[in-house]
């Protein structure tokens, strides 16, 4: 057997939103080839990490009232449950925010930087003056330029279709402040790609990718290479630029160096040699298995960084299409957009590794995810042609011949055919032709049921002296059925160790020279799959419309204040960090409107010594005559901070979801403004 080392990933998914079925087509691809390769004795690692740096994270986090280090621990965990219950086995999770990624995005960026491959230079960019930072496109909102379509993004519209630069939007908002945006000046780092346009016209044509994606980048390549923004200003949520204080590298270009920092951790944890994978010179495999969309990423910026680094370049980009459902474009209103865990929550994992392995090929077509043909095929290929074998043939073993099986061989030339068919089939996976690799299971699946067909074990079972037979036709459907768990067990693990265990054997490696468990005691048979039920489809349907309800404020993890669904506690502190907090008693003197302000109220608090003027969230909730000489509490020494109506001194303490359901705390009787809180 042949002794490959092999590093293999699929892509990291962003740190701000739940994995749904569309994410899980690559991991369950990447999972199923990775599987496949250990099974066939291979040196295969699978790395992957959370995707955690930039501005769509940050302000989510600050909208939930967490840190950014908080909201993607929480994120990374739930990922790596949703993965692991999914039975994708990753050798090492890691997260883009760490320092192994640190250290090497600093490394590749210096490396490029002394070979002059970076530049420098002042752009001008849409500013929110309010928040104090830079808009991305997609933060910008305003009216179609073509078709003046209200509540477009700075990047396109989506009425019209037509794409343009934000500057051209017609009285354009910030969508995070609501502000008018100005235009400022920032001197911004750019990675200079056409630097590599030799190196990547070469690289591009030698092998390492599906032919669509190589007649896709022949195109870019003729259409002349750009210099790469790698900067963004601060607030940023990253890693700073080493020579570039107040600069962060864009979560793009430290995003698939996370690869390389995710494969340096797990080296660290298991004794691994880092550079016999990504030395210049290494002859390790290296793969990544990508979505359609970030071929850019991943076909030219990616490979010019690490040749441009003096790191080894990838064997391969096995590029998937995007998943739809039912024929269309996931949709949360019509509950396709099915998150991981609603899915988990009703259904078995494995149907859906089967579903996709049935329907993936080594292109890059989207693929349909279709509730009935899902059913069918589960219930049909899986329940009705293997696990129906073993079931059929298991209870005369165990009932007439105390779970032995019989000592003899009756259809070698039977037995023989399905360990024939193991070459072909490792073709098919080795090529990521899953579809084609099922289909010739469940073809060998149909002739071990025919050879059970014709010799009618439950008919001899009822004749006297032929005991005998009996033994060895339900012996030889068991031998069947261990080979085609064998061959399913990359897709099905789960049901397969199942099996390994019904079967009692050893984890079965990849049955090249396998011969037939014969006088081999087994276990009593236990249903290994039940079929897929209609109404667990319906029900995922109708959650995934409920999650729709849940999210529909945005700006809120809670949207109902009936609903006791609460956020989740914090991470521990310290007492000292308590101790920082100084909450004190304070009496709400004067209460008043914000004029422009749909959110805030002012307040002027008496805090003892001294009064404060306070901006609070709380207009929804409280008129503010009802707030006049009320006592609550108050963050003392918080830093003060410039909003576009003044300065707040300090922070009124409140719970609840929002708009009416809002409460401010109050002390209990005998508290006097200016207390300390302990
Ligand atoms: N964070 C980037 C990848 C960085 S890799 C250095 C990203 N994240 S993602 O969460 O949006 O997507 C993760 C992977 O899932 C991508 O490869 C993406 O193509 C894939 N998919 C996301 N939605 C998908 C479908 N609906 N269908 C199939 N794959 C999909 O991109
Ligand atoms: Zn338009």
């Amino acid at each position: 057997m042949s002794d490959r080392k092999i590093l293999v990933t699929s892509a990291l998914p962003y740190a701000n939103g739940p994995i749904h079925l569309g994410h899980l087509v690559e991991y369950i691809q990447t999972d199923i080839w990775v599987r496949f390769q250990k099974q066939r004795g291979n040196h295969c690692y699978f790395v992957c990490a959370d995707d955690t740096h930039g501005t769509p994270i940050m302000l989510k986090a600050d909208r939930e009232g967490v840190t950014p280090e908080q909201l993607i621990a929480q994120v990374g965990k739930e990922h790596l449950a949703d993965f692991t219950e999914f039975g994708v086995a990753f050798d090492n999770y890691h997260s883009t925010h760490s320092e192994e990624n640190r250290t090497f995005s600093s490394l590749i960026y210096k490396r490029l930087r002394d070979a002059g491959h970076i530049s420098s230079r002042t752009i001008t960019q849409a500013y929110d003056p309010l928040k104090a930072m830079f808009l991305p496109d997609r933060f910008i909102k305003g009216e179609c330029p073509k078709c003046a379509a209200t509540d477009q993004y700075g990047d396109g519209c989506e009425v019209c279709g037509a794409t343009y630069s934000p500057t051209e939007l017609k009285n354009a908002v910030s969508a995070i402040s609501g502000e008018k945006p100005i235009e400022k000046d920032s001197v911004h780092y750019f990675f200079n790609l056409a630097d590599f346009t030799d190196m990547l016209s070469e690289w591009t044509k030698a092998g390492h990718l599906q032919a669509e994606v190589r007649n896709k980048l022949a195109e870019w390549l003729e259409g002349g290479l750009q210099q790469w923004d790698i900067s963004r200003d601060a607030p940023y949520f990253g890693f700073e630029i080493p020579d570039a204080p107040g600069k962060y590298f864009y979560v793009w270009l430290d995003a698939p160096i996370g690869y390389m920092a995710s494969f340096k951790n797990l080296c660290d944890k298991q004794g691994l040699d880092f550079e016999e994978f990504w030395a210049e010179d290494s002859t390790a495999e290296l793969y990544h298995f990508i979505g359609k969309d970030i071929i850019y990423f991943h076909a030219l910026f990616w490979p010019a960084m690490l040749s441009g680094a003096h790191f080894r370049t990838p064997s391969a980009i096995f590029a998937h299409g995007f998943l739809t459902v039912n024929g269309e474009k996931m949709s949360k209103s019509r509950g396709t957009f099915i998150t991981a865990r609603t899915y988990l929550e009703h259904l078995n994992p494995e149907y859906l590794r089967y579903y996709f392995a049935a329907k993936l090929s080594a292109g890059v077509d989207d693929i349909d995810l279709n509730f009935d043909d899902f059913s069918q095929r589960v219930n049909s290929d899986l329940v009705g042609k293997v696990v129906n074998i073993a079931s059929r043939c298991s209870g005369f073993i165990s009932k007439r011949f105390a779970n032995i099986l019989s000592a003899n061989c009756s259809e070698p030339a039977l037995f023989q055919e399905l360990i024939n068919a193991n070459e072909q089939i490792a073709e098919f996976y080795e090529a990521r032709e899953f579809g084609k690799a099922m289909r010739e299971i469940m073809a060998l699946a149909d002739k071990a049921n025919q050879y059970i067909d014709e010799k009618k074990p439950w008919l001899i079972a009822k004749q006297e002296d032929k005991d005998a037979d009996l033994h060895d036709i339900c012996s030889m459907g068991i031998n069947l059925f261990r080979l085609l768990a064998v061959y399913l067990k990359p897709v099905i693990p789960a049901l397969a160790e199942s099996a390994e265990s019904f079967l009692n054997i050893d984890s079965q490696a990849w049955p090249a020279n396998a011969q037939p468990l014969l006088n081999h005691v087994i276990n009593d048979f236990k249903p290994l799959m039940t079929r897929v039920e209609a109404d667990k489809i319906a029900a995922i349907v109708e959650a995934s419309k409920e999650n729709l309800e849940k999210t529909t404020d945005k700006h809120s993890r809670v949207a109902h204040g009936s609903e006791k669904k609460f956020e989740p506690i914090a991470d521990t502190i310290e007492f000292d960090d308590f101790a920082k907090l100084d909450l004190r008693i304070a009496k709400i003197i004067r209460a008043n409107q914000v004029e422009g302000s749909d959110k805030l109220l002012q307040l002027t608090v008496d805090i003892g010594d001294e009064t404060r003027n306070i901006f609070a969230g709380i207009k929804s909730a409280y008129n503010p005559e009802e707030l006049e000489g009320k006592l609550t509490l108050v963050v003392a020494n918080l830093a003060p901070r410039k909003m576009r109506f003044g300065c707040s001194e300090g922070m009124v303490l409140a719970a609840g979801p929002g708009d009416k359901d809002i409460w401010i705390l109050s002390p209990d009787k005998g508290a006097v403004a200016g207390m300390r809180v302990k």
